[in-house]
């Protein structure tokens, strides 16, 4: 494999000069080099953003696990491929070699086969972070099948609306999970998911917790039987680039969560290399990214991305407060990690705690530290760099989403310069512009806007399943030719992003982007209540939290307050997931709305954020007197 790590500013430079100026020939290179294909592509890049339509590398064909795994076996055949670190301490670590890991892969897809999954279908997996969580993301990329990985948090109504939407045939899932000193019934949920779905005729379980389950006849097979009846090697499928590899749902600022649709090579190509280039990964690292793989930065950067770099990758079942806070501080000890990536909102949470948590952990094989899914703050950026990094190690603040499939902008260690807050600058291949409110693209430096990208990358989502023009609509609408991102940033003297947070209606709690809509409407189910507005507010841990404004039906006036407060959370749990769960809830004798009847979020943000002196002019509202109200009464 030849070397495509950048090094030291001048390369990053003329490496992204080139990227912009050649963007062709930068990724043709970049793919002939270091990736197997069965059949060279015949384009490189075919797009137009008016349809919007984006073709890297058509006419090629190839399987990424046999670049995630089968071309490593040759050299790295007894590497460890997947570091797993069980919930409880006290369970032993395993290692599982590229050559394991192989095995492993290929008898999980004939298990995909022999039970009737053929390339194209879709497959939904509800796991824990266990192995086989990995292992059957790869095994549906092994057969072509499409994989829609579905967070082990969220509700059964929210699991059966995403196997609804992508007409999974087939659920993966386990007898249960591990939380901390938790068990969680996983497959319980399933079985309750599954009264809504009709097109699921198969369900996988993986045995973790050892619960007495129901298994329903026909439809439910224990999957370590099915795996010991399988051949242990399984054809690869020839993929044509642009094959769907994955789909992955994400919260949108209304309406049902979008099923981000990613394909093959292009995805491949860009984990890979920015996986290589943002965290300088050498050969014997060990590295871990503590997300979950349910979220993209799980898809990405801890299994395609490092596996396609022959990388050792940490796979943590459990959270960073069990048995205690210092557990984060014991794997990277344990497995001397190399590379560390969180979230913001973990060292936040991390950092409130007692610094004795990190008494006594040698953390000196570090080198590069990561954050991940919202803005990181000044504090809690020193607080890593200082008590985690000792000062020696750069922080990559990586901005990007589950649209872009790969980090789009980050400082790359040593090379770059960090700078706290911001994500500095766009790799290679990515052309970040701003634009004012009147879509007029702002040139030149120290101004804040939209952030946009006006040329195409290879790993970006190429639709929403099932419905293109909400793709249109949602990314390439607000400033046509270029695709909006939904945040806003401003642009430093030297050319530095910060990603100065959401601009549209999503709200992003400890790392997790929640739709309002959504959430207003599980509140709204609730049989008193008239109507609702959700708006975020700060908050020390979690980044930012959610107020809930709620008017009631009259019958409610009965009822204790308190009471109702714990339904509506319960609804919001049920039919979303404990992670929408309101902060505060505020009821209100009606929301301020405009003379269309729109409800003015602006206004109720505000007072939520404490800022009531500020509302600007509210005498054009339907209905101004409620905003006193509102105020009076704010928690
Ligand atoms: C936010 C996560 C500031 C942003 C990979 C984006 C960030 C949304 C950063 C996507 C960062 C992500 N700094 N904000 N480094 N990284 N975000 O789809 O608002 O879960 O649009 O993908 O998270 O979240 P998603």
């Amino acid at each position: 494999m030849s070397d495509y790590q950048i090094k030291g500013f001048a390369a990053y430079k003329s490496t992204y000069q080139k990227s912009v100026k050649e963007p062709e020939a930068f990724w043709d290179e970049i793919a002939s080099e270091n990736f197997v294909w069965q059949k060279k592509w015949d384009t490189v890049l075919d797009w137009d953003f008016s349809k919007p339509e984006v073709k890297w590398f058509e006419g090629a064909q190839l399987n990424i696990t046999e670049n995630c795994i089968d071309r490593h076996l040759e050299t790295r055949g007894d590497k460890t491929a997947i570091l797993f670190e069980p919930n409880d301490p006290s369970e032993a670590t395993q290692h599982i070699t590229y050559n394991e890991l192989s095995e492993r892969v290929n008898r999980f897809a004939n298990v995909l086969k022999s039970n009737g999954i053929t390339k194209g279908d879709r497959v939904c997996i509800y796991l824990p972070m266990i192995p086989e969580l990995a292992v059957s993301v790869l095994a549906c990329a092994r057969i072509g099948a499409i994989h829609s990985v579905v967070f082990a948090g969220f509700s059964s109504t929210a699991l059966s609306t995403r196997i609804n939407d992508s007409d999974c045939k087939m659920v993966i899932t386990s007898d249960g999970s591990y939380r901390g000193e938790k068990t969680i019934d996983l497959k319980g949920i399933v079985d309750e998911a599954l009264q809504e779905c009709s097109v699921v005729e198969t369900v996988l379980v993986a045995k973790r917790i050892n619960s007495d389950i129901q298994m329903k006849e026909g439809r439910d097979k224990w999957l370590q039987l099915e795996l010991g009846a399988a051949s242990a090697f399984c054809k690869p499928e020839m993929m044509d680039a642009e094959d769907p590899l994955f789909i992955l749902y994400t919260s949108g600022s209304t309406g049902m969560p979008k099923g981000m649709v990613h394909t093959t090579a292009g995805y491949m190509v860009y984990t890979a290399y920015t996986f290589s280039n943002v965290f300088q990964y050498q050969e014997n690292d060990v590295y871990w990214c503590t997300a979950d793989i349910g979220w993209i930065t799980g898809h990405s950067y801890i299994v395609y991305g490092p596996l396609a770099n022959g990388a050792t990758t940490v796979i943590f079942e459990g959270t960073p407060s069990y048995p205690d806070c210092g557990r984060f501080w014991a794997i990277v000890e344990k497995h001397k990690v190399n590379q560390f990536y969180t979230a913001p909102t973990a060292i936040r949470a991390l950092a409130k705690e007692s610094l004795d948590n990190l008494e006594g952990y040698d953390l000196s094989s570090l080198k590069v530290l990561g954050t991940v899914g919202e803005p990181i703050n000044e504090e809690a950026w020193h607080w890593y760099d200082e008590n985690i990094g000792k000062k020696k190690c750069p922080i990559v603040d990586t901005w990007w989403q589950t649209e872009t499939g790969g980090i789009l902008i980050s400082p790359i260690p040593n090379c770059t310069e960090t700078k706290p807050t911001y994500a500095t600058l766009p790799l290679p291949g990515t052309q970040p512009a701003l634009f004012d409110e009147n879509g007029v693209e702002l040139e030149g430096n120290n101004l804040e806007g939209s952030l946009c990208i006006k040329y195409p990358w290879p790993s970006m989502a190429r639709t929403i399943w099932g419905n293109h023009n909400r793709y249109r609509e949602t990314y390439f609408s607000a400033f046509p030719g270029t695709y909006f991102t939904g945040d806003g940033a401003l642009r430093d003297g030297d050319g530095f992003y910060r990603i100065t947070g959401r601009v549209d209606d999503v709200i992003i709690v400890s790392g997790h982007n929640l739709g309002t809509a959504p959430i207003e409407d599980a509140i709204n189910e609730h049989p008193l209540v008239a109507e609702s507005a959700i708006v975020g507010f700060p908050h020390d841990i979690k980044g930012s939290a959610l107020y809930g404004y709620v008017t009631l039906k009259e019958k409610a006036l009965s009822r204790n307050p308190d009471d109702l407060r714990l339904e509506i959370n319960q609804m919001i749990a049920d039919l979303i997931g404990l992670i929408a769960k309101l902060d505060k809830i505020q009821f209100t004798n009606g929301l301020p709305k405009t003379r269309s009847g729109k409800i003015m979020r602006r206004i109720l943000r505000k007072i939520a954020c404490g800022e009531v002196d500020n509302l600007g002019d509210i005498s054009t509202l339907l209905n101004p007197e409620v905003v006193e109200d509102i105020k009076e009464n704010v928690i």
